[in-house]
């Protein structure tokens, strides 16, 4: 495989590498080693079209702690905004001798048509409301760092799964290790394909949580959606929302999860994201392994 487009072009084999390589990884950096030098001879662009904090710092420090040498770019402050199309943007950049990107895009499928128009190899960072694979493993490994194992797990995707590809990304990759995955939000943010993945679809998040050992809480994609359809985020924050007083009413302890960015007191409050119950930052920690992983095991096909 030369390039990460989607967690459903791969199979559980290719996730079980990535994680026993970012096992590795995160091995290497718990003794307080900087740096490999696995990629020395390796040029990779990140070339980000949207905005991102976590995504596109883990990937640049994973890029640097393989030593590879590392360009980045941001279409805000690029010739984009005079007009210049993708295409032309990643051929002028791949003629100075890149050998991988890491696009983050606002289009679904992004990263797929890039792929059949270059010769770098594509890593996806986020295309729409397509996929994010990275996220997605970065989350499944963080489940089995907490739990154990993800196979037999219930975990259940809180909130918008119409605009997010987080969200698609975790419905393969659980699935495909083997998790029970059930997705729970309001009606007007759930899409009509979701049953068809396989996926049980819950509109009571009481009733869910109470079913699940996780819970992954979704922001509300305000960039996405035409906010006449959608609840106000008053109901939407009284009906999918979860505080202290909900978690200690259920019989067991959850383990908690968001992507990020997190909209404090919508989707999550403070004393829960905060809590021992949430492993948001380890799954920000976990990213960088994980992504040491994705690119160690690309450019070893590239080299
Ligand atoms: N989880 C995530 O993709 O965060 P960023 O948008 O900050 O990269």
């Amino acid at each position: 495989v030369k390039h990460l487009l989607g967690i459903k072009y791969l199979q559980k084999s290719d996730l079980d590498l990535i994680f026993e390589t970012a096992d590795h990884f995160k091995e290497v950096l718990s003794r307080s080693i900087k740096k490999v030098p696995s990629l020395r001879d390796i040029t990779i662009a990140n070339i980000f079209f949207e905005n991102s904090t976590r995504t596109r710092l883990s990937f640049e420090l994973a890029e640097k702690r393989l030593s590879a040498d590392v360009i980045n770019f941001s279409a805000g402050q690029s010739s984009v905004r005079k007009g210049e199309t993708l295409i032309d943007t990643v051929n002028n950049i791949l003629s100075m001798k890149v050998d991988m990107v890491v696009l983050r895009h606002p289009n679904a499928g992004a990263g797929i048509f890039l792929s059949n128009h270059v010769s770098a190899s594509i890593v996806n960072a986020g295309d729409g409301a397509h996929e994010h694979p990275t996220q997605a493993l970065l989350d499944a490994y963080s489940i089995r760092e907490r739990l154990g194992g993800v196979g037999g797990r219930k975990v259940v995707i809180v909130g918008d799964i119409l605009h997010s590809r987080v969200a698609l990304s975790n419905i393969f990759a659980l699935q495909m290790l083997g998790a029970e995955v059930k997705v729970c939000g309001p009606k007007t943010l759930m899409p009509k394909y979701v049953e068809s993945l396989g996926v049980q679809v819950e509109y009571n998040l009481r009733k869910a949580l109470e079913w699940c050992d996780v819970a992954n809480m979704l922001r509300i994609q305000n960039e996405r959606m035409d906010m006449s359809y959608f609840p106000t985020l008053r109901e939407y924050t009284k009906q999918y929302g979860i505080d202290r007083v909900l978690l200690d009413s259920l019989d067991k302890e959850i383990v908690i999860m968001h992507p990020g960015p997190i909209n404090r007191g919508v989707e999550i409050t403070s004393d829960v994201a905060d809590s021992d119950q949430s492993i948001i930052l380890n799954q920000v920690e976990n990213g960088v392994a994980i992504r040491m992983a994705v690119i160690y095991l690309l450019a070893s096909k590239i080299k």
